[in-house]
């Protein structure tokens, strides 16, 4: 039957024994995201009618880990073989359409490779393929020695023979839901391993004279399931090089594009560097001429042209204007807008604060729910007290103010426009514009002839 509508039905319901976990196996994270998310992110791209996960072994906690997204779940209870998984999704397989089979285990499944199997599996079953310099363990895709697919033998049941064959089976196929579903009712577990194996539908096909077309896929990670903490390692490398080769291809200056990890989507501007050892997780956004040092990890931020972040600074939910320079040791908290031109220092937190152009918050201070106006200097050791144990206020520092060393703003507190505050002191109300607020100890007292305590000895 000839049809445009799609089911995926993604296979995720192992347990992953080699991850040695308490987690499920697909919900280990790669690249900042469960292993599931990326292949629901293929099925996704393909724009399918339905999404449909069998999921098994963690049971809940992994449709909790999707609970927003558009997808069909289905529990496979007890894991009898891929056979047996895809039948418990067959009540949900429209019949109109075509079902595409995807692993959960298999992140790196490539969409356009996906699109071809598709459009081969209108009245045919499409198989991807792959060779495979050490087959062991996977099923062997059998040929006629014309070249005609037979069918797919499981490498427990396979003879020395068909061991020798290095082209196995992804687990990766497409087919007419029409025959699909008649195929399921069909399968037996007489087998070495005592399963409902998918794989048996290549005979079953056969039998019918339906055509089986078996593809061979170029790019092993596109095909390569994880199954041990050292393939998750091994795939995190390979996703990370993919990125780094994107950004240096379009022009992204990577000191080394092997110590770089990107952990959700980094869209860079032109003329932008970045030094060794940086994380960037969520969106981020760097315009053009952004410098990020070393050692930096840098989560849901826009940063735009011409800013430098010094080493070993961390921001999260932040934007930050033209021209800024940040760090080192720098702390930007969420919530934090700085506009252009601003200078934020070592030893600097900054957690809900708005900076208008050109302040400074050059040294060790603390700056919470705050309003910092244009061209303010706040000096080192300034800390806005905001929270009083039970509830957070507000601390407003106009344009031009000059906030001096070692000075506590006492919120809720306004400093008005042009104020000068003296160092170490303590700010309870407001001070006035255009003037100098000072509090502190009333007289300085020097004692004549003291002598520092020195070490008692022991006798
Ligand atoms: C399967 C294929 C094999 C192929 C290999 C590729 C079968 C019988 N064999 O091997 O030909 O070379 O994949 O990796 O299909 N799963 C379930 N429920 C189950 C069993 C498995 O959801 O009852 C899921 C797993 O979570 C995994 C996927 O199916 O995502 C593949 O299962 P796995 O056990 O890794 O593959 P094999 O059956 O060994
Ligand atoms: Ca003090």
């Amino acid at each position: 039957m000839e049809t445009n509508h799609l089911n995926v039905v993604i296979l995720a319901a192992g347990k992953g024994t080699r991850m040695h976990s308490n987690t499920p196996k697909v919900l280990h994270e790669l690249a900042g995201k469960p292993i599931l998310a990326h292949v629901i992110a293929c099925a996704k791209a393909l724009n399918p009618q339905k999404i449909i996960v069998v999921y098994g072994f963690g049971g809940e906690i992994v449709r909790e880990a999707f609970a927003h997204a558009a997808i069909t779940w289905v529990n496979q209870a007890e894991q009898h073989g891929t056979g047996h998984a895809v039948q418990q999704a067959a009540p949900h397989l429209d019949a109109d359409a075509n079902t595409l089979i995807l692993l959960g285990d298999v992140p790196l499944v490539n969409v356009e490779v996906c699109k071809n199997l598709i459009a081969q599996a209108t009245n045919q079953l499409a198989i991807l393929s792959f060779n495979k310099a050490d087959p062991t363990g996977y099923g062997r895709i059998i040929r006629t020695s014309t070249g005609n697919v037979v069918s797919i033998v499981e490498h427990k049941d396979a003879t020395e023979v068909q061991r020798a064959i290095n082209e196995v089976n992804t687990g990766i196929m497409a087919m007419p839901n029409q025959q699909l579903i008649s195929w399921l009712s069909q399968l037996t577990n007489n087998n070495v391993q005592g399963e409902y194996y998918l794989t048996d539908i290549v005979a079953l096909a056969v039998r019918q004279n339906i055509a089986v077309v078996a593809e061979s896929s170029t790019d092993e990670w596109s095909v390569t399931g994880i199954n041990s903490k050292s393939d998750l390692a091994q795939i995190e490398r390979v996703y990370q090089t993919r990125i780094a080769n994107k950004l240096l291809q379009q022009g992204v200056t990577l000191k080394d594009p092997a110590r770089l990890d990107v952990r959700g989507s980094l869209v860079c501007g032109r003329e932008v560097e970045i030094d060794v050892n940086c994380v960037f997780e969520g969106d981020v956004t760097l315009g053009d001429k952004v410098k990020i040092a070393a050692n930096c990890v840098i989560k849901n931020a826009v940063i735009a042209a011409g800013t430098q972040i010094l080493p070993f600074t961390h921001i999260d939910d932040t934007k930050i204007g033209e021209n800024c320079r940040i760090g080192p040791y720098a702390r930007l908290r969420p919530s934090t807008r700085l506009a252009a031109e601003t200078h934020i220092g070592n030893f600097v937190e900054l957690k809900n604060a708005q900076v208008d152009i050109g302040s400074k918050i050059n040294h060790l201070s603390y700056v919470g729910d705050t309003v910092v106006g244009k061209n303010v200097n706040i000096g080192a050791g300034t800390i806005t007290c905001n929270y009083d144990g039970a509830n957070k206020f507000t601390t407003v520092i106009e344009d031009e103010v000059f906030i001096g060393s070692d000075t506590q703003l006492i919120a809720p507190v306004t400093i008005g426009k042009g104020a000068t505050i003296a160092a170490g002191s303590t700010i309870t109300r407001d001070a006035p514009a255009d003037a100098l607020t000072f509090c502190r100890a009333k007289e300085q007292k020097t004692i004549k002839g003291w002598k520092r305590p020195v070490k008692q000895k022991k006798d």
